[in-house]
């Protein structure tokens, strides 16, 4: 392994913002599911995820710039994550944490209605991989378990299969679509979803690509 790359694991260690559940950790189910806001926020905040997060700066972000909000970044890459603790640590933020974790652990990590709004940023289209793909059936099925009445979701992407995959998926859920464009900063450049970037989106921005994006309630 790099040796900077040990050097970030090993801090991460420290981090008390970042919890990395191990599987024995999940069964049978994560020790603050259902007690974020009690036992680490210790406020009633509402609850944002962010799936896939990477390294954070769309959490960090949000957080910033809204602070009665708790917010919690997931992603698998413990290196990546590393970015979006060391910047949570220097900033001092009380409103955001971290999981190490495959988002397909998020029924173990989070209660029934516990969540009031998830971000899917920029997840990877997995072609040929539905069940993988974060608005899959499967994931959303989750999604909709977790969260409280009328909660809202966010998918953000630069990839137009994926998009139009997840628009024909959603027709099979009770949702309310909010608002969908295959082109956010053309048709909505003054809405606020357009006013914080991710560190993928700000690579699309930069190279022209049209960044999709939908936005949806669960209407149970
Ligand atoms: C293309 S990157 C986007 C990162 C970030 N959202 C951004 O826009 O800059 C996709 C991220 O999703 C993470 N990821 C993919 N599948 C995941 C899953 N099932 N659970 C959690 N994270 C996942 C990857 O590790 C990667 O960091």
């Amino acid at each position: 392994m790099a040796k900077k790359k040990l050097i970030h694991f090993t801090e991460n260690l420290s981090f008390k913002h970042l919890f990395q559940p191990r599987y024995s950790d999940l069964q049978p189910q994560f020790r603050l599911k259902g007690r974020w806001n009690r036992d680490f926020f210790k406020n009633d905040h509402p609850i944002t995820l962010e799936l896939g997060c990477g390294k954070g700066e769309f959490t960090v972000g949000l957080a910033l710039k809204e602070k009665t909000r708790n917010y919690i970044g997931i992603d698998f890459k413990g290196a990546r994550l590393w970015r979006g603790c060391k910047t949570v640590e220097e900033q001092n933020l009380a409103n955001v944490a971290f999981i190490r974790s495959r988002a397909d652990h998020i029924e173990q990590l989070f209660d029934e209605g516990e969540v009031n709004e998830i971000w899917i940023t920029f997840p990877e289209p997995q072609p040929g991989k539905e069940r993988k793909r974060l608005t899959a059936p499967v994931f959303l099925r989750r999604y909709q378990r977790i969260m409280s009445p009328n909660s809202i979701v966010h998918l953000k992407t630069d990839d137009v299969p994926l998009l139009t995959y997840t628009m024909e998926i959603l027709k099979e859920f009770p949702v309310e679509i909010l608002l969908s464009t295959e082109n956010l900063y053309g048709e909505y450049r003054d809405e606020p979803v357009a006013q914080i970037q991710t560190f993928y989106e700000s690579m699309w921005l930069e190279q022209g690509k049209p960044i999709g994006y939908v936005k949806f309630r669960f209407r149970t």
